[in-house]
């Protein structure tokens, strides 16, 4: 029988269908407007009406048929195309993600804010100032006069005749003394600016931490005493100190301080030239012309100051033979201090 074998075709040509484009055009043949089984249907109108009841029936399930066999085609090649889809979405979390590098402080920083600690500890408090300043700050209240060799063009950039990239921190005292009654206990971090050629030992910029103490009956051995607990606090307990005579204008009397060589622990190497020591520092008591020069009368107070180069701090404990390492911010360098 003709709709039998059409039934028969259909449902081979449904199994056989690869994907739901070839589905579909397998729908239009049978089920569409011009369809095979669809055109059977349209036969009825020419059938005896004693066998179309019949005819009718036989149609109406060779269409259900074929249809329901659609359907079941459908649902699996969809869920096949599932299948496939996620397949190539599907995301391998066991692969190890790419780690960020975490951010850390520069050894510079660091020892800042090591130094800054032992200060607070000692009752410092932290006080800053501007970095382009004034002649009249930066020298001439510090008791060095215009003719001075400390401030020739060779060391100090200047910005017009009576403005100048300071020198060191020093002038950040004497504002605080313009403003602040004794006692006074700061101390002065920041930027400094001198005309040197780089080399090991040398930037024209640098960091420096200085501090001052003025009050009532303030002496060398009060000084000693506060330098002495620091540079312990810093470079540990079995640190050697040498307190040797200095000048600087701004204090008198004056002196250096050297500490052990962390190069070669004392025994002499190139970086201490031999002598198994190396200075960190210069100090002293205040000059009473500063005090006066401030305000301050120096028959009523006395006071220390001291001064030193981070950088030099930072190189001399971690053995860092050149300064310009702590400039250059080679990260091969910089991740030692992580
Ligand atoms: N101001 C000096 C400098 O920059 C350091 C110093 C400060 C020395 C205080 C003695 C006392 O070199």
């Amino acid at each position: 029988m003709l709709l039998d074998s059409i039934v028969q075709k259909a449902l081979s040509d449904i199994v056989g269908a690869p994907d739901i484009t070839a589905l579909n055009e397998t729908r239009v043949k049978y089920l569409g407007k011009k369809g095979e089984i669809t055109l059977q249907m349209k036969q009825v109108a020419n059938i005896s009406p004693e066998k179309r009841p019949a005819f009718g029936k036989d149609v109406n399930m060779a269409r259900a048929n074929v249809e329901q066999a659609l359907k079941v085609k459908r649902d699996e090649l969809e869920a096949l195309d599932n299948r496939r889809r996620l397949e190539k979405e599907k995301i391998d979390i066991t692969l190890p993600g790419r780690s960020a590098l975490p951010g850390a402080l520069h050894p510079l920083t660091k020892v800042y804010y090591e130094l800054r600690d032992i200060f607070l500890g000692m009752g410092f408090d932290v006080v800053e100032g501007p970095e382009v300043e004034f002649d009249k700050y930066n020298f001439e209240m510090l008791n060095i006069p215009k003719e001075h060799p400390a401030r020739d063009a060779q060391d100090t950039f200047y910005v017009s005749d009576d403005v100048v990239l300071r020198t060191h921190t020093s002038p950040v005292q004497i504002r605080t003394m313009l403003e602040q009654k004794p006692p006074i206990r700061i101390v002065c971090p920041g930027r400094v600016y001198r005309h040197d050629d780089v080399d090991a030992t040398h930037s024209p910029v640098f960091m420096q931490l200085e501090g001052l103490v003025v009050d009532k009956n303030i002496r060398f051995s009060d000084l000693k005493g506060a330098i002495e607990a620091f540079l312990k606090s810093y470079y540990g307990e079995d640190v050697k100190t040498k307190f040797r005579p200095g000048f600087f204008p701004f204090t008198e009397p004056s002196a250096e301080v050297d500490v052990t060589c962390a190069a070669c622990g004392g025994d002499g190497c190139s970086a201490c030239k031999r002598t198994g020591m190396i200075e960190v520092l210069g100090c002293g008591l205040v000059n009473p012309v500063v005090l006066e020069n401030c305000g301050i009368d120096p028959r009523e107070y006395s006071g220390f100051a001291f001064g030193m180069g981070i950088d030099r701090l930072a190189n001399t404990k971690y053995a860092i033979p050149d300064i310009r390492l702590l400039y250059e911010n080679d990260i091969r360098f910089l991740r030692q201090f992580i």
